[in-house]
C-alpha cells in the first residue's frame, strides 16, 4: 500500500511525469518525521533540490501543508522500530569497517587512534567526510580513489564544544549539524548556511570538508577567516594548529602534510561587527561566485581593527590586506569605504570563468563592501536579512 504522503501526491495531483516524485515523496516524509513546521518557509526549505518541471510547484505544496494532520499508518510505524533497532544494532557492533578487495582499499574507523594508525600507514589517504565534494571525483571524473578513509564514524570528530572565545567544530560535523549554533554566533551566517546545497546535502557535508578540499569558491572560508578562525590539524605526533587564511597556500595546495588530517576548527564568537555575503547565479544550491566576510572594530569614530575575506577573487580564499589598511584607523564614513574599495583592485587580479568575469567580480567585490557600509551605518541597513524574511512571511501570511 501507499504511504499517506504519497495518497496525497496523488490526490492533490502533484505528481505528472513522475521523475521528481521519489525525491519529492521522500523529502516530505523526512520533514513530517521530524515534525517540520509548514510555513511557505519551512516547505522551500524542505523542497529545496527537488525539481519538478511538469506538475508546477502549488500542489506539491499543498500536500506538503495537508500531511502535517496525517497519521502515520501502523505498517510504517512496526517497520520503523523493526529498521531503527537493526540499525543501532550495527551501530553497537563498534567494529571498525574496512574493504579491500587487493586493490581498492576503504576504511571507516571508530577512534581516532584507529584512524591515526591508519593514516601513518597509508599517509597518501584521500580523506572524506561527507564525501559531498570528493563523491563527484568518481561520478564525473570516473576516477578510483584508493585508499580511501572516512572520518564519518569518528565518534569524537562529531563534536561541537561551545567555550567562552570561540566554538569547536570537529571535522565530521555537517552544515545541518552547526547551522543553529552558527547562526547564533551571526543570523547571516546561519542564512549563507541555508543557501548551500539542500537540506540533505546539508545533512551530510561537513564544514571542515569545505575547508580541506581547499576550493577558491568554498563558501565557508570567507566568513571563518573574517572571524579569526584556526585550524587544528592532527597527526601521530601530535597537534599544530594555524590561522585559516595561512592553511591556504595557492590553487590546490594547502598547510597539510601527508599522514595530517584536519581535527577541527575553533570559531571565535564575533567580536565587532560582522557580515557575510555569498552572490551566486541561484539564490540556493549554487556555487559562489564571489563570497565574502567582514569584520570591523570601531572605537571611537575610528576603525581600529578590520579582518575582509574573500572568495572567488583569487586562487584561494585570500584576506584583502590593502582593503583592510584604508579601513584601518580611518572613520568608518562612505570616502573610506571608497578609498577601500579602490584599494581591492591591488588585492585581487580576478579571472573570468563559466561562473562571473573579471569585471563583474571586482564591481561585486567593491559592492558587497559598500553593502557592509550601508548595513551596519543605516537605519534600513541595520534591519537584517533574517529579520527581513520574517516580516515577509507574516506579511505574507
Ligand atoms: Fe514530472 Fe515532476 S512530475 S518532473
Amino acid at each position: 500500500g501507499l504511504h499517506p504522503i504519497q495518497s496525497a501526491m496523488v490526490d492533490l495531483h502533484a505528481s505528472q511525469c513522475g521523475f521528481c516524485t521519489p525525491g519529492i515523496v521522500m523529502s516530505l516524509v523526512c520533514h513530517y518525521l521530524n515534525r517540520g513546521s509548514i510555513s511557505r518557509h519551512e516547505i522551500d526549505i524542505t523542497l529545496a533540490g527537488n525539481l519538478c518541471r511538469c506538475t508546477g510547484y502549488g500542489p506539491i505544496i499543498e500536500t506538503a501543508k495537508q500531511i502535517a494532520n496525517y497519521e502515520n499508518p501502523a505498517w510504517w510505524r512496526r517497520a520503523q522500530v523493526r529498521v531503527k533497532s537493526q540499525l543501532m544494532k550495527w551501530e553497537s557492533d563498534n567494529k571498525a569497517l574496512m574493504v579491500n578487495d587487493g586493490y581498492f582499499k576503504f576504511f571507516s574507523p571508530l577512534s581516532l587512534k584507529q584512524l591515526i594508525d591508519f593514516l601513518s600507514e597509508f599517509p597518501d589517504s584521500i580523506i572524506v567526510a561527507g564525501m559531498t565534494d570528493v563523491g563527484l571525483w568518481i561520478t564525473k571524473k570516473g576516477e578510483q580513489l584508493t585508499p580511501l578513509l572516512s572520518l564519518s564514524r569518528v565518534k569524537s570528530l562529531h563534536k561541537i564544544k561551545v567555550e567562552k572565545n570561540f566554538i569547536e567544530i570537529g571535522a565530521a560535523v555537517t552544515y545541518g549539524d552547526a547551522i543553529k549554533l552558527l547562526t547564533k554566533v551571526s543570523p547571516g551566517l546561519g542564512e549563507l548556511l541555508r543557501r548551500i546545497g539542500s537540506k540533505q546535502i546539508r545533512n551530510t557535508g561537513t564544514i571542515c570538508g569545505n575547508i580541506a578540499n581547499g576550493s577558491p569558491i568554498g563558501d565557508m572560508p570567507p566568513p571563518l577567516i573574517a572571524l579569526g578562525t584556526s585550524v587544528v590539524l592532527r597527526d601521530s605526533t601530535g597537534r599544530r594548529k594555524l590561522d585559516l587564511e595561512d592553511f591556504f597556500i595557492d590553487y590546490d595546495r594547502q598547510n597539510i602534510k601527508e599522514g595530517e588530517f584536519i581535527e577541527k576548527i575553533q570559531v571565535p564568537w564575533v567580536s565587532g561587527i560582522f557580515r557575510c555575503y555569498k552572490v551566486s547565479k541561484r539564490f540556493e544550491q549554487d556555487i559562489s561566485a564571489v563570497a565574502a566576510g567582514f569584520q570591523i572594530k570601531i572605537k571611537g569614530k575610528k576603525v581600529v581593527a578590520a579582518r575582509i575575506a574573500f572568495g572567488g577573487m583569487a586562487a584561494i580564499p585570500k584576506r584583502a590586506k590593502y582593503c583592510e589598511e584604508a579601513i584601518i584607523g580611518s572613520p568608518w564614513e562612505k570616502y573610506t569605504v571608497e578609498k577601500a574599495k579602490k584599494a581591492l583592485l591591488e588585492d585581487f587580479k580576478p579571472i573570468s570563468d563559466a561562473r562571473a568575469s573579471k569585471k563583474y567580480r571586482i564591481l561585486v567585490a567593491g559592492n558587497l563592501l559598500e553593502r557592509f557600509f550601508i548595513e551596519t551605518t543605516s537605519k534600513e541597513g541595520l534591519f537584517q536579512l533574517a529579520d527581513r524574511r520574517l516580516y515577509e512571511e507574516e506579511k505574507n501570511a
